[in-house]
């Protein structure tokens, strides 16, 4: 018997009138030309691709369901990097006063650039993978890098940051406490701090990691032009501090208006500050405490990022918290698909969206969200796999093992459907 209360929660956030003022300041259409002018130099860079799933979309009653699949993105098995390179591209060109036109890859790591900025070190507190894309990014310019992980990270999670010549150091807590002591230890040792969260007085990078990250978008659009698709209808977004849902949710704004697709955020239910922020009545920031326990590593964020937030409270449809079993389904569904449909590897936060998608969609108790989101034959749902198998040991826990299994009165029973 399939249990008659969803195993997850929303909520459901319409707007009169949507205010798509700060998405359009952040993401102009200029800023995604430049983020993607910019990554297609760097050598290994190739669009990452656009996979459909139509047995699954077929069998849930889905117009087609999109993934955007990150998981080989510049070797780094991330989307993140786009965003730590592009911020590292736009501070040098501030620090030189060097224009568009003139800043190029090359340019960028030559001696002429590296004589004039003298040696700088880069910083980042990381729940790993924005960590790994700082490490590569300031390897490539040649600079030094030091990054802080909170006491949960895991040694393959580490050992992959330190790979990139980068030193690493464990902060006891979680990972709000790696950015606050980062922050302390960047005004002591002189180090320039390239964080993906902002916050009061702390903009400008993380505005600049957000917008690299729209180098991605930009290619979904051509992708779905490709297939004569003119948006998504949904889009499906996982958040630890919601630069990046921001970065997706914010261009689709400013690109579509009023058009834009439905927005869906999803969160891991011990870390779901945005999810609670969202519950407040005048949608102020919460901040979630505690270890933040989750397999999702990527997710595992108790503060939202103050520019982040401005956003996504003026734009977001739903915000949905959920159990960690359900990132561990979305890897497995991911990994043995439906005959027909291209397997893909996602890692835990990756695969977060298409869990939950799958629970939306079949779960008894659920029909509020259902009846809004309006999820039909007639829809185009796009998910982004934002990581492939970043956490080798934990990923055959999960596949190989079985580890975090759905509870048997949650199974979807198919002859109900
Ligand atoms: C794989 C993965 N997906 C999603 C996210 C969420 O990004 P944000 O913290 O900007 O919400 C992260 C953040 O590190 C991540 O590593």
């Amino acid at each position: 018997m399939q249990n008659s209360t969803p195993d997850f929660k929303w909520i459901i956030t319409p707007h009169k009138q949507k205010d798509l003022s700060g998405s359009k300041a952040m993401f102009p259409v200029e800023v995604s030309r430049t983020a993607r002018r910019f990554h297609r130099q760097i050598p290994g860079y190739q669009m990452s691709p656009l996979a459909s799933l139509p047995n699954l979309a077929a069998m849930f009653n889905v117009g087609g369901i999109w993934v955007k699949d990150e998981a080989s993105r510049l070797e780094l098995n991330s989307f993140k990097v786009l965003g730590g390179s592009f911020a590292l591209y736009r501070f040098i060109q501030n620090r030189l006063g060097i224009s568009d036109e003139k800043m190029n890859y090359n340019y960028l790591i030559s001696k002429e650039v590296k004589e004039q900025l003298g040696e700088i070190t880069f910083a980042s507190a990381t729940d790993g993978n924005h960590g790994r894309g700082i490490a590569w990014a300031a390897q490539k310019l040649g600079h030094p890098c030091v990054i802080y992980v909170h006491s949960e990270t895991s040694k393959r999670r580490i050992d992959a940051i330190r790979g990139y010549g980068a030193v690493v150091k464990v902060i006891e807590g979680n990972y709000d406490d790696a950015v606050r002591q980062i922050v302390v230890d960047a005004a002591k040792y002189g180090w320039e701090i390239i964080s993906d969260t902002s916050w009061e007085g702390y903009t400008q990078v993380p505005t600049w990691i957000m917008q690299g990250y729209s180098t991605m978008m930009a290619e979904i659009q051509e992708q779905f032009s490709a297939q004569g698709i003119a948006r998504p209808t949904h889009v499906f977004v996982q958040a630890g501090v919601g630069a990046l849902a921001a970065s997706v949710i914010g261009y689709y704004h400013s690109l579509c208006g009023e058009n834009a697709p439905k927005c869906i955020v999803v969160e891991p239910e011990d870390a779901a500050c945005l999810y609670e922020s969202a519950k407040t009545e005048h949608k102020d920031i919460v901040q979630v405490d505690g270890d933040l326990d989750t397999i999702m590593a990527g997710l595992a964020c108790g503060s939202p990022s103050e520019l982040a937030w401005n956003i996504l409270k003026e734009t977001v449809d739903a915000f949905v918290s959920v159990p960690d079993y359900t990132a561990a389904k979305g890897m497995r569904v991911y990994a043995t698909p439906l005959k027909g449909d291209p397997f893909i590897i996602s890692g835990e936060s990756g695969a977060v969206t298409l869990g939950a998608l799958l629970s939306i969609l079949k779960s008894n108790g659920a029909e509020e969200l259902r009846d809004f989101l309006k999820i039909d034959e007639n829809s185009q749902v796009l998910l982004i796999n934002t990581e492939g198998n970043t956490d080798p040991a934990l990923f055959r826990q999960i596949i190989w093992e079985g580890s975090n299994p759905v509870p048997k009165e949650y199974w979807y029973d198919e002859d109900k459907r």
